[in-house]
């Protein structure tokens, strides 16, 4: 038997620099001495980074998905940076906490969180996506191909280890009910819902043999707080290699950058721009969103990294396509299908406009 390492990634927004489009560095250097100092003795190793206004912390340990102690640290180290958020005046400080105490789990406590236990292979890379402005279910598309679409990962087709395909849990964020796809068998099934990423999202893909793969964050932040408290933008944890898709496989979806719903006041449609870390502070429009990857090889729980993966040039024309589009669908302004339908929106003045024309609608 290997090592048996957790890699856990937990997420929040508590304060964004200017507006909502950055983290004050003040806030990523106090999530660093916290984890530094509290976590000594509980984790192997950590990295702190940010997307747009979200602190990502990317922590290893060997407590298992869904530590107490673990959670409880990742829940200190952000009432600490709202500390911080405060004292500089942070727009939103806090926003994502939800809750005044932490009670054993983070999850339905605003923060989001993917976390994954497995042997740790004798190379371990795996890959972190973080994205800002937009939900979990942009992770749909670019995971059916990762793992389905033998147009995107030709492993596949050639790769004796992969050739029998992944299964895909798909979690109802409504229903809140999970059901599993093998595939390629069930390919169409599958399809029906990935395709309607608002309500449909990949919890987590496993190879045949039941080793874990990738698992996304699921969280649904303006249900669980029942208003709008902030979209809840997503992260996706992705093992490379060795009988799983190559770094370059997971990557490729990314190429050709596909729509997802958040932009600005999470009410719009525009499309997912692959960028380098530094690059990831969405201000046009308060977006377009955006996704950063962060490449690790795993040393014994030890973060090896990270690699910032979208930083390839062979990743230019993916950002000016997106530019492109998103020029093309920010002209449309206030209607639909820029503007989500009625019901997706996370602003809405209909309510009110309505009470203020109810005798004059006949
Ligand atoms: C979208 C987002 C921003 C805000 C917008 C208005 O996820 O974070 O687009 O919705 O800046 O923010 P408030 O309502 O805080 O003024
Ligand atoms: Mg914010
Ligand atoms: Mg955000």
């Amino acid at each position: 038997m290997g090592l048996k390492i957790t890699l856990s990634v937990i997420k929040a927004d508590v304060g964004g620099f200017i507006g909502h489009g950055s983290v004050h560095p003040d806030m990523l250097k106090n999530a660093e001495e916290i984890l530094e100092q509290q976590g000594k003795e509980l984790l192997v190793d950590f990295f702190v980074t940010n997307v747009g206004d979200d602190i990502n912390l990317i922590l290893t340990h060997k407590e298992g998905i869904n530590s107490e102690k673990v959670h409880k640290l990742a829940w200190n180290t952000f009432l600490s940076c709202t500390e911080v958020a405060k004292s500089l005046k942070m727009y939103g400080a806090g926003q994502d906490l939800l809750s005044d105490a932490f009670s054993g789990n983070i999850k339905g406590m605003g923060p989001g969180i993917a976390e994954m236990e497995f042997e740790e292979r004798p190379s371990e890379p795996v890959i972190i996506f973080m994205a800002d402005k937009t939900e979990p279910g942009a992770w749909n598309l670019p995971l059916y191909k990762i793992f389905a679409d033998p147009f995107n990962t030709i492993g596949l087709v050639i790769d004796p280890k992969m050739h029998s395909g992944f299964c895909f849990e798909v979690l109802d964020l409504v229903e809140d009910k999970k059901v599993t796809f093998s595939c390629p068998e069930e390919l169409y099934d599958l399809l029906i819902f990935l395709g309607a990423s608002n309500r449909y999202v990949v919890k987590s893909v496993y190879t045949k043999n039941k080793e874990i793969a990738a698992v996304s964050s699921t969280q649904k932040m303006n249900q669980m707080a029942g208003r709008y408290v902030g979209k809840d933008d997503p992260v996706l944890i992705v093992r490379c290699q060795s009988g799983l898709p190559a770094v370059g496989e997971v990557l490729e979806p990314f190429a050709n950058p596909h729509l997802v719903t958040g932009w600005m006041r999470g009410s719009h449609y525009g499309p997912l721009i692959p960028v380098p870390q530094k690059q990831a502070v969405p201000t046009r429009f308060d977006g377009p969103p955006r996704a950063i990857a962060m490449g690790f090889q795993l040393a014994n729980g030890r973060l090896i990294g990270p690699q910032d993966l979208f930083a390839d040039v062979a990743f230019d024309r993916a950002r000016q396509k997106a530019l492109k589009a998103a020029d093309y669908i920010r002209q449309m302004g206030p209607f639909e299908p820029h503007r989500l339908p009625l019901d997706e929106m996370e602003y809405t003045t209909m309510p009110q406009v309505m009470e203020k024309l109810k005798n004059r609608f006949k």
